[in-house]
Parts: structure tokens; C-alpha cells; sequence
């Protein structure tokens, strides 16, 4: 257990006001990736719980194909992109939900993920909740599981767990 991850983790983002709209303030990661030993702590954390318990990471766009590509890679298994509608080039299941700012619809290939599989899925962030719950909909539709959700920060005040409550979800820190 890496007892001082969540305050290098917290010590390494920084806020941006104003990001995408007004009175939005922005969690910026982008620091931590600059870091390589803090990057390593980071994936460990969820290597340490998730070993040999998932069959796939799913990474949901775009800092979660950071996140989630470093993971699998990590882990040894494979690595499945949940992306914004129109950019996946072969058959999809889709999902339309709303975020804190607007709405977005996320997809994934049909055949990306096969019955039966325990998909590890990642994040960033957990905001609202609603791109996490549209992408748990969209691997349950491929007919797999989702084993579990890893997420670096979340944000409690938006409560976005309270729509989660059906799955084992792990960050490194609230804020
Ligand atoms: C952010 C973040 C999560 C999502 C969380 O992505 O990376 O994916 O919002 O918000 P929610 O819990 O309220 O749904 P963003 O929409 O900024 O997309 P991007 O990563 O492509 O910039």
C-alpha cells in the first residue's frame, strides 16, 4: 500500500477555472504524466488491487486511454477504447448521457469485449457519474462484466458513486 500516493497525486494536478465553460473548474492532470516515477505509483495502486482478477481494461476517451493503456500494459491483458460517437470504424453499441457541461454520446466496437469477461474499466475522473454508467451499460451490452472501476480523483460533492452503487469503484483520492 502506497501510503502517500493520494498527496502526491493531489499535490501534482492543478486546478484551471473557467475550463471548458464558466464557473467550471477543471481538474488538470496533465502534470502528473510529466512525472514518471508518481505515473508508475499511480498504476501500481490499481495493479495491486486488480491483479489477476480482470481479463480487460477499457479505457474510457481520453485521459482514460492514458491511464487505461499503461494498466493493461501493466497488467498483461488487453486494451478495449470507449470512445466519442463517430470515431470507432466498425459496428458499435452506443450510449447518450449527460455530463457536468452538456452531453455526450460514448461508444464501443460490439466484439471488442466477449461474454463472460471481467472488464477493468478507467478513468481520471468520476464527475457526475454519467459517462461511467453509460460505458458499464454499453460492456454489459457486449454481454461482459465489469469487474471493476478504477478512477484517479473523484469528486464527492457531485455524488457520483450514488450511481455506481452496483460496482466495486476504487480512486486514489476525493477531493
Ligand atoms: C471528463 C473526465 C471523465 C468525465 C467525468 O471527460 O475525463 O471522462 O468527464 O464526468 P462525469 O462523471 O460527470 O460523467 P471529458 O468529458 O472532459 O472528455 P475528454 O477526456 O475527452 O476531454
Amino acid at each position: 500500500q502506497d501510503h502517500g500516493l493520494a498527496r502526491d497525486v493531489l499535490a501534482g494536478m492543478r486546478d484551471i477555472p473557467d475550463f471548458p465553460i464558466n464557473g467550471v473548474v477543471f481538474k488538470d492532470f496533465t502534470p502528473l504524466l510529466l512525472d514518471p516515477s508518481l505515473r508508475d505509483r499511480i498504476v501500481a495502486d490499481t495493479v495491486h488491487r486488480r491483479q489477476g482478477r480482470v481479463d480487460v481494461v477499457a479505457g474510457i476517451e481520453a485521459r482514460g486511454f492514458i491511464l487505461g493503456a499503461m494498466i493493461a500494459h501493466a497488467l498483461g491483458v488487453g486494451f478495449v477504447p470507449v470512445r466519442k460517437e463517430g470515431k470507432l470504424p466498425s459496428a458499435v453499441h452506443s450510449r447518450s448521457y449527460a455530463l457536468e457541461y452538456g452531453t455526450a454520446t460514448l461508444e464501443i466496437h460490439q466484439d471488442a469485449v466477449s461474454n463472460g469477461e471481467r472488464v477493468l474499466i478507467v478513468d481520471d475522473v468520476l464527475a457526475t457519474g454519467g459517462t461511467l454508467a453509460a460505458t458499464c451499460e454499453l460492456i454489459e451490452r457486449c454481454g461482459a462484466s465489469v469487474a471493476a472501476i478504477e478512477l484517479v480523483l473523484e469528486i464527492g460533492s457531485l455524488q457520483g458513486r450514488d450511481r455506481l452503487e452496483r460496482y466495486d469503484v476504487s480512486s486514489i483520492l476525493t477531493v
